[in-house]
């Protein structure tokens, strides 16, 4: 089993998994934000048998402890819970996914039976013009609704909320609200220069510093240590609620990312930024694989985040 490290000693620890490239809202950071921009993949879904094939392999070639599942909108991939059972009975126990829990309500228990551990729910609004102004969709209970079967289905979960500056940067306190009263745990996050967003986010841009300033307008609270290799940040207020900021832009954690990515072409990415996909094909011989992991790994060279024209609706964040 080999030990995967890029030139700044950084480890590889998680698969991002992105299952598809089709979702079902419209958040205006991944799409233009109008229904004819909505990119439907209409092509016919991976099966989950290729992708147990392609992980069952870096997870021999490497240990790898923990997969995250993405897309799209994994909810929306038909054999998630195959896919789920068969990471499963690699071994690999750390299963994770990142949804927008609109499907979420009819399939958290079963889910949670077939393996996964946790999901993390974008939530970028309390407000219901707000939601729908963010994502294109009217139905922000759903989301709720979708929390709180997750839940009690025994899942972990935690909120992501995108704030960008003129159209959600007022939701922080809301959000902040919403999280403390059910104990959620909350991160804000930076919007990122991502798609159709690359070379244009910084107009929406409101940073880890605008964020505390907001919060401090209703709260006090104190900086946790950082834990290595995590996306983000966190403080505790004097009432002993917690809530993290994910500086992707301000405060990028590319020091210690300890991440590759796998589409659903079967392409691995090294890091958001790279445009040079490297394609596995599940028949590499343990050489030809571990160079081609390698490759992935030195596209992680960057320690700073200069975002990309990849969609993050194909890569998955
Ligand atoms: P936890 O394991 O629960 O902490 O999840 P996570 O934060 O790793 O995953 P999630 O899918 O919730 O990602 C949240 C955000 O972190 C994404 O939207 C990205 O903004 C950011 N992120 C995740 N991975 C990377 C990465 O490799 N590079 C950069 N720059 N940002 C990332
Ligand atoms: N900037 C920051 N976060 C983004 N996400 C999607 N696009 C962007 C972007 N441009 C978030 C989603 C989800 C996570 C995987 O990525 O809201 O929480």
């Amino acid at each position: 089993m080999g030990e995967l490290q890029d030139i700044y000693g950084r480890g590889f620890k998680t698969l991002r998994v992105s299952l598809l490239s089709t979702c079902n809202l419209g958040c205006i950071y991944c799409t233009m934000g109008s229904e004819d921009e909505i990119a439907y993949d209409h092509r016919p879904q991976t099966p989950a048998a290729r992708f147990i094939e392609l992980i069952a392999a870096v997870h021999a070639h490497t240990g790898l402890k923990t997969i995250r599942l993405t897309g799209g909108e994994p909810l929306l991939y038909r054999e998630l819970e195959a896919v789920i059972s068969g990471i499963k009975a690699l071994g690999i126990t750390d299963i994770r996914m990142t949804s927008n829990a609109f499907l979420l309500e009819r399939s958290a228990e079963k889910l949670q039976q077939a393996g996964l551990r946790s999901v993390n729910v974008s939530l970028d609004a309390m407000d219901a013009n707000t939601f729908f102004a963010m994502t294109r969709r009217k139905q922000l209970p759903r989301t709720l609704q979708g929390i709180e079967a997750a839940i009690d289905a025994g899942l972990e979960v935690k909120i992501n909320s995108v704030i960008m500056r003129g159209k959600n940067h007022d939701e922080v306190l809301p959000l902040l609200e919403y999280a403390f009263e059910h104990k959620v745990p909350i991160r804000f996050l930076e919007v990122m220069s991502m798609g159709h967003l690359f070379g244009k986010a910084g107009q929406y841009l409101f940073t880890q510093q605008n964020m505390l300033d907001t919060i401090a307008t209703r709260y006090s609270f104190t900086r946790l240590p950082r834990k290595p290799s995590a996306t983000a940040n966190y403080w505790q207020t004097a009432q002993g609620d917690v809530f993290g900021i994910i500086g992707n832009e301000s405060a990028p954690f590319c020091q210690d990312c300890n991440r590759l990515r796998l589409d659903a072409e079967g392409n691995i990415y090294g890091c958001l930024s790279s445009n040079n996909p490297i394609a596995l094909n599940g028949s590499e011989s343990s050489g030809e694989l571990n160079e081609k992991l390698q490759q992935a790994m030195h596209q992680k060279q960057s320690l700073h985040f200069v975002g990309s024209e990849l969609s993050m609706m194909h890569i998955g964040g």
